[in-house]
């Protein structure tokens, strides 16, 4: 039996980009406060999801020498769809010249790992190729003059191709996890912009992404040590830095973009495996754990064993 394996990547970041210092002639703050409190130095703002999802789609089915004719499902992971509906799937699905079932999925800053998740069980149950999409625009629903949330989010897009092709499973185990007792800390209405009770996404986030680790390891029936990458979701340095020490993994194992790319809520995680793996920092055979937290609260984590696309 076949099983997905990524064989194409790609990420696309909107052209407008905010330095820290951009932020401090908006709002009272400071380059030292934001890099102090999030480890974040710029973002990039003023992207559409649409956009943003076709650019870096394109790229990866390019990548994985796949026609975008012979994708079979297209998922795209997003809170921030250019409209409420259609789906922002339908829009790339026709910008690619796609005949395929595209849907969008909302799980917040979780949602890739979500999507990965989902798509790999409909590579395990026969579908052959799959384009995922993880893609935010959290700059549209920013309040620019909350210097509480402002400093934070930003734009972009990241996806992989899927293709049913692996000889064993490549995803050893996962866990998806939602608290919705807590949807209120970390949220936005319809036209409305982002509300976040800060500290308490902090603490929640640390215990959600040492819990998600430890269960999808647990399910991969694999340890700690065997992981060589942790793509964690790029919200702050020093939630990363503090979950990594309750997991007991060194945060020079983690792959990290959130300094030139602020929190871009779906788009986090693969924008940081992209760069791992454009970076040769990811072997044949090597275990990946990517974990996510965000609205919902929502969690997810995966743990993959890398199986590099074929020459
Ligand atoms: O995908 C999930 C999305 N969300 C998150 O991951 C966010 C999780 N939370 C956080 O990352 C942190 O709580 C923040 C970065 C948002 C804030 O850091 P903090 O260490 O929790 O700071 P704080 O809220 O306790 O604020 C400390 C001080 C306050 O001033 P006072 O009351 O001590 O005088 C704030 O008013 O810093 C002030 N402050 C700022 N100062 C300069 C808040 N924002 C800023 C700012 N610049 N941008």
């Amino acid at each position: 039996m076949a099983h997905g394996r990524i064989t194409g990547w790609a990420t696309h970041l909107p052209e407008r980009r905010l330095t820290n210092h951009d932020l401090a002639e908006m709002v009272e703050t400071t380059d030292e406060w934001i890099r102090e409190r999030s480890g974040i130095g710029a973002r990039h703002v003023d992207g559409k999801v649409t956009e943003m999802s076709t650019a870096a789609g394109r790229d990866a089915l390019a990548m994985a020498g796949v026609d975008p004719a012979d994708v079979d499902l297209l998922l795209l992971a997003t809170c921030t769809s250019d409209q409420q509906f259609p789906a922002s799937a339908s829009v790339v699905q026709d910008n690619l010249g796609m005949s395929c079932g595209a849907i969008d999925m909302n799980a917040a800053c979780s949602g890739f790992v979500y999507g990965l998740v989902t798509a790999m069980q409909f590579s395990a149950g026969g579908v052959d190729r799959i384009l995922l999409i993880g893609s935010d625009a959290l700059s549209g629903i920013t309040d620019w003059t909350d210097r509480g949330t402002c400093v934070l989010f930003g734009d972009g897009a990241g996806a992989v191709v899927i293709e049913r092709s692996a000889d064993t499973p490549t995803l050893l185990g996962w866990d998806l996890m939602s608290d919705g007792s807590a949807a209120g800390i970390l949220s936005c209405e319809h036209g409305g912009k982002i509300f976040m009770n800060g500290k308490e996404v902090f603490r929640r986030a640390v215990l959600a992404v040492e819990k998600a680790g430890r269960n999808a390891l647990k399910r991969a029936g694999m340890n700690i040590d065997d992981i060589a990458l942790v793509v964690p979701h790029q919200a702050n340095i020093r939630i990363i830095d503090a979950a990594l020490k309750r997991l007991d993994i060194p945060l020079e194992k983690a792959a990290m973009v959130l300094e030139r790319t602020g929190n871009t809520s779906a788009a986090s995680i693969p924008l940081a495996l992209v760069d791992a793996l454009n970076n040769d920092r990811v072997a044949p055979g090597d275990l990946v754990l990517m974990v996510g937290f965000g609205a919902g609260m929502s969690s997810a984590a995966a743990v993959i064993r890398w199986d590099p696309p074929r020459a």
